[in-house]
């Protein structure tokens, strides 16, 4: 199977918005395993900054770096060879300027091997989303609730509960659609935005925490497997791999402690 492409994605808004495409898949993945898993079933592996908090233990993503991100981009390449493999650039690199952004997004393409980036912010970014998309850098937006400003927000509630903030969403999704991005991301925010939204713009948006009516969705793996201890309310938790992993530890642990692991059929016999 060869890989998608980003123009492939994009295009697939059109006969979305016709009702005969069918929605966007995506998923996170941080490990070259995971992402083994994942890639077949997926449009898009979205190498989220979000590791910060499932993979690190940080408070939030902000101290998330690029290099972190791009060790687990690598990893995420290396294990998928269909899916269109997008990475989070993390807090701080990407803001001061849209040099500071190529510098940031050049280093992650070319340490991963990732071919498109994904940014958190509207129109406060679309030149950013500008500049990088006209060098050949392939960007997603991020709007609505965005974890990278959590210590601005005061929180990860849903946005977008009053009509100026509502607007401000709608037209920050506008904004960078306009600057080239090829799909935005809209992040817990109450439905009609990202309605509103899926039909303002021409590129495909998808949500978490938003509608069904997006034209794609994501979730973080390890959030909808069951394995994180905290999910938040948009999370539909497909199986229990915390509970999973769990048992079968408490039976190894049982069994070395019993000495009925290993057996003779993990054991090497010396020869003859
Ligand atoms: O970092 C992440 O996992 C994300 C998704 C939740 C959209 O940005
Ligand atoms: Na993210």
């Amino acid at each position: 199977m060869k890989r998608l492409t980003v123009p492939a994605l994009r295009a697939r808004k059109a006969a979305i918005a016709q009702g005969q495409g069918e929605p966007l898949v995506m998923l996170t993945a941080y490990t070259v395993r995971m992402a083994q898993l994942l890639d077949p079933h997926c449009d898009m592996l979205l190498v989220g900054d979000s590791l910060g908090q499932v993979i690190y233990g940080l408070p939030s993503t902000v101290p998330v770096t690029l290099q972190m991100m791009a060790a687990h981009g690598a990893a995420v390449v290396r294990g998928s060879y269909h899916a269109v493999v997008v990475i989070d650039m993390p807090f701080g690199s990407y803001e001061a300027s849209p040099q500071q952004a190529f510098e940031s997004a050049a280093y992650l393409m070319k340490e991963t091997g990732a071919a498109a980036v994904k940014l958190e912010g509207g129109a406060a970014m679309a030149l950013t989303v500008a500049f990088l998309s006209e060098r050949g850098i392939p960007v997603v937006g991020h709007v609505g609730l965005t974890p990278q400003a959590v210590n601005a927000l005061g929180g990860y509630g849903a946005r977008g509960r009053s009509d100026a903030e509502a607007q401000k969403i709608v037209s920050d999704a506008e904004s960078i659609a306009a600057a080239g991005a090829f799909a935005v991301v809209i992040e817990g925010v109450v439905e009609p935005i990202a309605q509103a939204i899926t039909r303002a713009i021409a590129v495909p948006t998808i949500g978490i925490g938003a509608s069904a009516d997006c034209d794609g969705q994501v979730l973080v793996a390890e959030d909808m497997l069951g394995l994180f201890e905290r999910t938040p309310r948009f999370v539909k938790r497909y199986g229990d791999m915390a509970g999973y992993v769990s048992e079968r530890v408490e039976t190894y642990a049982a069994e070395v402690r019993a000495r009925t692991f290993p057996t003779a059929e993990q054991t090497y016999a010396p020869k003859g």
